[in-house]
């Protein structure tokens, strides 16, 4: 991950700006922290118990009458979701053996995959989620039983998935006796709807569900969990266990504490608005300055836009010249599995000083006229 310094525009990051930050409920909580239990003691491997309970009722608030909700004792509290991806899918895939994956998808996750020695295998997604024959197809031919997938607001697309998806790419993993690994990174990100965890729509086991703080509480309060049950989740805190033992029991007291006070909800209602107003001005921006930028979606919740440019621009290149300029994007080359389906960049509304985001664009506007010229 890169800093910018000061007087750049920064797109590039994944993370949301200091100010879009509870920062008085996270200083509190701190100091809280420090003064109890938790500054000394060693917490469970699996996490405390009461972080485990606020995980599992987070699930069961939105699980439908019918569905047993998962209980605390299914949840593993992680020190962030990215240790969490490499225990899962060490957990549930033997070494060389295939994962199937969202193309395009999250970088983090090619590169835990890669680390775990599993063999990536690409599904297309596009703004409504995987194809389900698609899917069904990649599944009989690579004999994968692990799918990883992001159901709302996707990083990089932005993309949210139907229910009618959502239960249909459910019912072709459960058909093929398989797993969904669900990364729900952006909950505490929706803009315009809510974010719906397939995980709710589970009782059989079938999702391995991930959700994370660090971007929503803060980043130095690195905590999250996975969701999982029976077997697979004992051999994925075995997994976990061998990689971190257990979450600073400070970390994880803090984190409880945010998410516990009243003051979180008026957070969370405040940030829905913030997030709108920076991706509106972002997207109208980069209509203005970039009439070449194509955006597929305008993300209902997450913290980006997935730009394509024209076919044979140069991202990696781009990105230099805008850096020359002073303004950070992400070339999308790295979120793809394998081959890039186009020339992609991602911008990031949440960063810092959206008083430049219309600067920014110019710029960008700029550097792409002379890569074409
Ligand atoms: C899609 C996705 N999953 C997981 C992570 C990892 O987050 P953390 O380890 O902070 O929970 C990120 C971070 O950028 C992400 O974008």
């Amino acid at each position: 991950m890169r800093s910018a310094p000061n007087d750049v525009i920064a797109f590039h990051s994944g993370y949301p700006d200091r100010e879009l930050l509870p920062e008085r409920l996270v200083r509190a909580a701190l100091t809280r922290a420090s003064r109890g239990d938790a500054a000394l003691f060693r917490p469970p491997a699996a996490g405390l118990p009461e972080l485990q309970s606020w995980f599992a009722q987070e699930l069961r608030s939105s699980t439908p009458l019918g569905i047993n909700p998962p209980t605390p004792s299914d949840v593993i509290v992680l020190p962030g979701t990215q240790s969490g991806l490499s225990s899962v899918f060490r957990a549930l895939v033997s070494g060389g053996q295939p994962l199937l994956m969202e193309s395009p998808s999250y970088w983090g996750a090619i590169l835990a995959a890669a680390q775990a020695g599993v063999r990536v295998v690409p599904v297309p997604s596009s703004p409504e989620g995987p194809d389900p024959e698609e899917l069904q197809r990649a599944f009989r031919e690579s004999g994968a039983r692990v799918f990883y997938a992001q159901p709302n607001y996707a990083n990089p697309s932005g993309a949210q998935w139907s229910a009618r998806r959502a239960e249909e790419v459910l019912e072709v993993v459960r058909r093929n006796g398989a797993f969904l690994v669900e990364d729900d990174w952006a909950h505490d990100f929706g803009i315009t709807s809510d974010p719906e965890p397939l995980a709710s729509r589970d009782d059989s086991g079938h999702v391995v569900y991930l959700r994370s703080l660090t971007k929503s509480v803060s980043p130095a309060i690195r905590v999250g969990a996975v969701v999982a049950r029976g077997p697979a989740r004992e051999r994925i805190l075995a997994a976990q266990g061998a990689e971190s033992m257990y979450v600073s029991g400070l970390l994880q007291a803090a984190a409880l504490d945010v998410v516990t006070q009243p003051g979180w909800q008026t957070h969370l209602r405040g940030l829905r608005h913030q997030l709108q107003a920076r991706r509106d001005l972002l997207a109208t921006s980069l209509r203005e300055h970039v009439p070449q930028a194509h955006l597929g979606l305008l993300p209902k919740g997450g913290l980006n836009l997935w730009v394509r440019l024209p076919d044979g621009t140069d991202v990696d290149q781009l990105a230099r010249s805008c850096e020359a300029a002073g303004v950070l994007i992400a070339p999308g080359n790295e979120w793809f599995p394998a081959e890039p389906a186009g020339p992609f960049i991602r911008l990031n509304y949440a960063g810092p000083n959206p008083g430049a985001f219309r600067e920014g664009t110019r710029l960008i506007g700029q550097a792409l006229e002379q890569a074409g010229s």
